[in-house]
């Protein structure tokens, strides 16, 4: 009898322990080190003696994908002034091994090959400056998304694979969305028909960030987008973001995709900012042919920002008296949440002003300030980091959770209320915006404060302090509700 009990504890004693280990490494969220050993970058590298071309070679045969390229925020990713700081910020804080996992997405070739090896621009050459270019996109031959702790693309990854060796050498294979003939590649490449070219888990593989060890979604465009609207009627992210602002519409509104000779290599999201330092750099650099490019850029992620919502304003009567105003704020055309990615970064936000007849203020929620300050009130659709300490941090190494997530899904909707007293009588006239920009003032003076030695704000963008940010208003609405039912 006493044995059995003796036993019987030994094995408990056992199973606790293993409780205890599986607690310590909950093995469902772990890296397969194995299958990706770029950690935690999950880039995978098919490697032969073909090595990876910059995108002035595959200029010389494909002049217009060049140029729609050239100033995209994916030509942009890695010299981008704001990611540098970021990135710097990020090594200072965990080492390079960890950055690594940045670099992964804003310069995948260069951490495969082992060019960059740290922040800062010195010394690489153009294949690691292009960031996302040609090259990292028709090298990807498929994607492991499957063998992820979340089982879907996220963290980079893809496989990449520019060639293959032969008997006569090196030949680089393209992965693009047609069925090659003998004569595609001009005698240059080998051409491969490829589906993923066509589905949004190439896009999914980068736009889904994870942190590097707790592995929760940090930034997710991907899942937003799967588990909306778009995804159901099988619109991709190249419906939306690779082609002009026309056919975007008709994607949008019609879930119509566009046809074979509609795709372009614009890439065009919302980031008016870096288009606009690119634009002050080119002329500053007097690359006239630069400047014009960023500046086309610019006005199409101004027209895209301005497409995306819509705002419905209605009156609330109480005792027939006006006592409430209700704010639709309306996500009509982002493919994801509005906004979508870096939720606890970019700020959207409601202005909202109401007067009577005289003009005299009822009810306003104010505005931002000369200086970049939001009201305190404003109500902000976007999200708050947390730390693992629960402390609010923007930092990605950092974040693991969120104290609030308010952005608005696909196709859906947030309402806000506005009390105010109303007159005895009259018109109450009011006036709503909805307002977008890339960062809080003291976030982005944050980030371009800690910019590597080697970018030189003032040499190149003509920045000697960071002004206050740019606003764009999406959305702007004047209505009169009578102030007696
Ligand atoms: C899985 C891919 C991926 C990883 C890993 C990644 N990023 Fe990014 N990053 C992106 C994408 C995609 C965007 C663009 C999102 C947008 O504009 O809304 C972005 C945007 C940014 C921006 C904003 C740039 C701007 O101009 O507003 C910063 C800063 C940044 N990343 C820094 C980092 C740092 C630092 C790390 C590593 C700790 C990192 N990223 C890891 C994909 C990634
Ligand atoms: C972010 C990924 C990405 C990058 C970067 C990229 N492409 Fe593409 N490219 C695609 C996708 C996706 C398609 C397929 C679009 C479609 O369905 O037709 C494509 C299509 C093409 C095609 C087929 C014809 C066409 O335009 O549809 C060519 C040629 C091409 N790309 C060349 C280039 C060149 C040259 C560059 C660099 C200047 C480049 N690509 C950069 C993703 C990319
Ligand atoms: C010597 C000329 C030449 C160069 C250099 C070249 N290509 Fe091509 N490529 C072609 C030709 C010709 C085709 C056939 C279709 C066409 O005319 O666009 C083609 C087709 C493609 C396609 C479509 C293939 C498909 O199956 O959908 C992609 C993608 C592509 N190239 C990518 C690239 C990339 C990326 C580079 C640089 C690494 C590059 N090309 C460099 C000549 C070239
Ligand atoms: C290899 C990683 C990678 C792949 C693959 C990729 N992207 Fe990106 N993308 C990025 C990064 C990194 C940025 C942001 C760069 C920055 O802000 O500095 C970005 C930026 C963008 C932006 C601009 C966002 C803005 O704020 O203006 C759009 C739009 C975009 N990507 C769409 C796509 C689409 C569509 C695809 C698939 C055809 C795709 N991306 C594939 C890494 C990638
Ligand atoms: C139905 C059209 C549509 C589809 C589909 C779509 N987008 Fe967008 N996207 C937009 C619009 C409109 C904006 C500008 C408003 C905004 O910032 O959300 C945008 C903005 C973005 C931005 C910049 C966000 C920011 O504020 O910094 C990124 C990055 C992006 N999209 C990536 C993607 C990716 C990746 C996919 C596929 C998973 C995708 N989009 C699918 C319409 C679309």
């Amino acid at each position: 009898m006493k044995k059995t009990i003796a036993h019987g504890m030994a094995a408990g004693a056992v199973l606790l322990m293993a409780a205890g280990q599986a607690s310590a490494a909950p093995t469902g969220m772990q890296v397969d080190t194995k299958l990706f050993p770029y950690a935690p970058s999950l880039i995978n590298w098919e490697k032969s003696k073909a090595g990876f071309t910059p995108p002035e070679t595959c200029a010389e045969c494909h002049p217009d994908q060049y140029k729609e390229w050239t100033g995209s925020m994916h030509a942009l990713a890695f010299q981008d002034p704001i990611y540098q700081g970021e990135l710097n910020k990020a090594v200072k804080a965990v080492g390079h091994d960890v950055a690594r996992q940045c670099e992964g997405c804003h310069s995948a070739a260069a951490v495969v090959t082992g060019e960059v090896k740290g922040p800062g621009l010195t010394g690489l050459g153009p294949m690691a400056m292009a960031g996302v270019s040609c090259d990292i996109c028709h090298s990807v031959k498929g994607h492991t998304g499957w063998q992820t702790p979340y089982h879907q693309p996220e963290n980079g990854s893809f496989i990449l694979s520019p060639g293959r060796d032969t008997q006569d050498g090196a030949v680089l294979t393209k992965y693009g969305p047609y069925k090659g003939d003998a004569v595609c590649g001009g005698g240059f490449h080998e051409c491969v028909e490829s589906p993923l070219h066509k589905q949004t888990e190439l896009c999914g593989s980068c736009h889904q960030v994870h942190h590097y060890q707790a592995q929760i979604p940090i930034e997710a465009t991907y899942l937003e987008w799967k588990n909306g609207p778009y995804a159901l009627k099988g619109i991709t992210c190249q419906d939306c973001h690779m082609v002009d602002f026309e056919t975007f519409l008709r994607t949008a509104d019609q879930f119509q995709k566009p046809r074979r000779g509609e795709f372009r290599h614009y890439f065009n999201g919302a980031n008016f900012l870096v288009y606009s330092l690119v634009e002050q750099a080119a002329k500053k650099a007097g690359n006239d042919e630069l400047a014009a490019n960023a500046h086309r850029k610019y006005e199409m992620a101004i027209k895209r920002l301005q497409a995306a919502a819509d705002l419905e304003v209605s009156p609330i009567y109480r005792n027939n008296r006006l006592a409430e105003l209700k704010v639709r704020v309306k996500n009509i055309r982002a493919g994801h949440n509005l906004p979508t990615s870096l939720t606890n970064v970019r700020q959207v936000w409601l202005e909202v002003t109401a007067r009577d007849r005289k003009g005299k203020v009822l009810m306003t929620t104010g505005t931002v300030t000369g200086t970049g300050e939001l009201p305190t009130e404003a109500r902000i659709f976007n999200s708050e980091g947390m730390s693992e300490s629960f402390h609010f941090t923007v930092d990605p190494w950092k974040l693991v959770a969120f104290s609030r997530h308010d952005s608005i899904p696909p196709r859906g909707y947030k309402d806000v209320y506005y009390g105010l007293t109303a007159p005895e009588g009259g018109e109450v006239s009011v006036e709503v915006k909805l307002r977008y920009r890339q960062a809080d003032q003291q976030v982005a003076e944050a980030l371009l404060a800690a910019v590597p030695a080697d970018v030189d704000l003032e040499k190149i963008y003509g920045l000697k302090k960071v002004p206050a940010l740019p606003v764009v208003d999406m959305v702007e609405r004047k209505v009169s509700f009578s102030a007696r039912k």
